[in-house]
């Protein structure tokens, strides 16, 4: 007989992993800039709303799926009605893609811990990063030049992750999520009080927090709270779909998902404080304008600018190796779950084993990773994808999931339903009018005036034909593939043929 489904050992095991997963690069490097750029204080207002009307509600959503069906997203969706599998495997080739870049990053991100020491970077950190570090080439292309000292780690981090996923639900995701998210929350919250200390931090937190309250006005500054908060809480990636399949039949659903929502956001808040007060204190020192040093986004924010303020600080190395072990157990747990979603999806499908299936989808994953990005072209490619990734793969996904759910197939009532049976919290009414009409709302204008914006401005200083492919060629393939992935059946052995319940 078959081994019954694996589950977390405890309901508190379930809220770590949750969020070790919501707690990732986004957290750190996205919502700093993201809050600074639209509104600063005032952007508060914005991104609760964003929480608490969307967030929140698409979490639950995710969680009912997951918890009443209990399968990984494909499983999941075709229990609810079988014409909705596709929509798991088109969150499972979503997966796929962000995994093979967001590991990339965190390879990086191990490197620069162990740069904090040396200061390898020397005097100039942008000419360090791009031309020695990385050696990005002058051209835009696919190559297969190999950059070691992204290669090694990179490898590392995919044989560590691969590691865990092995060793199951409860014993490899669990455990690495019991032991690295307090280890996370340590070093974030030592970085912040360092930060804190630094000469100049308090003009760095009033920039981050002096509310420019005419934001408010401006669509793009709510769009751009409702795209921080569907990337930072994770959902419609099948995340928590799949994590929440493994939980107990009687588990209070909306309770976990406040907790999980609420720590997500306190660690952004605190994330803010904590670059902030650092980026004040670079540009104390530079001279330099607050703006100047934020405006260089995720990247440039995190291994460009971060170095130069770990080579002026008191204490620099133990800053480094704060800030970048945190994008190091912060993005780990991230990348544990996004690629959980694919073995979890393939494993039901297939009716294998966990370690099979671990190194049946993991091996491929990692080697296509390291192929394509620790090379000197890697850079632009990574750039791409994740652009075009996040703003139409998830947004389009998590648009058509809703629209599908609510008019299609008229789910709603029943999911809504399953998680106030088991919940302590209810939901009803309200919830289904934010998640089937305030949500596609949002996610649809959002998605537009994306598309709009692309399409008149193009993407970066990038040739059009590597746009075209790995931008909305792969946006377009992820529909495909999801497409084609659902024709195929089941295997006699899969979980599909398991009763629920
Ligand atoms: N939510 C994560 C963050 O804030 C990002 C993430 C994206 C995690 C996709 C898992 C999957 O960084
Ligand atoms: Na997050």
């Amino acid at each position: 007989a078959k081994p019954p489904r694996e589950m977390w050992s405890t309901r508190k095991v379930f809220i770590l992993a949750a969020i070790g997963s919501a707690v990732g690069l986004g957290n750190i490097w996205r919502f700093p800039y993201v809050a600074y750029e639209n509104g600063g204080g005032a952007f508060i207002i914005p991104y609760l709303v964003a929480l608490l009307t969307a967030g929140i509600p698409l979490l639950f959503l995710d969680y009912a799926v997951g918890h009443r069906h209990r399968g990984s997203a494909p499983l999941a969706y075709r229990r609810l009605t079988p014409k909705a599998e596709g929509l798991g495997w088109w969150q499972v080739a979503i997966c796929f893609i962000i995994s093979i870049y967001y590991a990339v990053i965190i390879a990086w991100a191990g490197m620069y811990m162990i740069f904090s020491f040396t200061e390898a970077w020397g005097a100039d950190p942008a000419t360090f990063f791009l031309s020695d570090f990385l050696q990005v080439s002058e051209n835009v292309n696919i190559g297969f030049d190999f950059v070691p000292t992204v290669l090694i780690p990179l490898v590392t981090v995919w044989a560590l992750v691969l590691l865990v996923l092995a060793a199951g639900v409860q014993k490899g995701i669990g455990r690495a999520n019991i032991i690295f998210l307090p280890l996370l929350l340590v070093m974030f919250l030592l970085l912040v009080v360092q930060s804190l200390f630094l000469p100049g931090a308090a003009d760095g937190l009033d920039a981050l927090f002096t509310p420019d309250w005419g934001a408010l006005t401006n669509t793009g500054v709510w769009a751009a709270a409702y795209g921080q908060i569907f990337f930072s809480l994770s959902v419609a990636f099948g995340i928590m779909v799949t994590y929440a399949s493994y939980l107990k039949r009687k588990t209070d659903l909306t309770g976990s998902g406040f907790v999980v929502a609420f720590s997500n956001s306190g660690f952004e808040i605190l994330a803010g404080i904590g670059v902030f007060a650092a980026v004040g204190f670079m540009a104390f020192t530079a001279g330099a304008e607050v703006g100047d040093v934020a405006g260089a986004g995720g990247i440039g924010l995190a291994f460009i600018a971060f170095p130069t303020i770990i080579s002026e600080a008191p204490l620099g190395a133990l800053l480094g190796v704060l800030f970048f072990g945190s994008l190091v157990f912060a993005g780990f747990t991230s990348l544990i779950s996004i690629i959980e979603v694919i073995i979890s999806a393939v494993q039901d499908k297939l009716g294998m084993g966990r370690v099979k299936t671990t190194w049946i989808v993991g091996i491929p994953l990692a080697l296509i990773s390291i192929l394509l990005f620790p090379t000197t072209t890697g850079l632009n490619l990574l750039d791409v994808t994740d652009a075009f990734v996040n703003n139409f793969g998830i947004m389009a996904c998590a648009l058509v999931t809703v629209l599908l759910l609510t008019y299609a197939f008229r789910k709603l009532p029943l999911l809504g339903g399953h998680v106030s049976d088991v919940s302590s919290i209810k939901i009803g009414l309200g919830w289904r009018i934010l998640v089937g009409i305030l949500s596609p709302i949002v996610l649809g204008y959002i998605l537009i005036s994306e598309l709009i914006k692309k399409i008149q401005e193009g993407y970066g200083e990038m040739p059009a034909w590597f746009v075209g492919v790995f931008g909305w060629g792969m946006v377009v393939a992820l529909i495909v593939v999801a497409l084609v992935l659902s024709l195929i059946p089941w295997s006699s052995k899969s979980a599909a043929n398991d009763p629920v319940l």
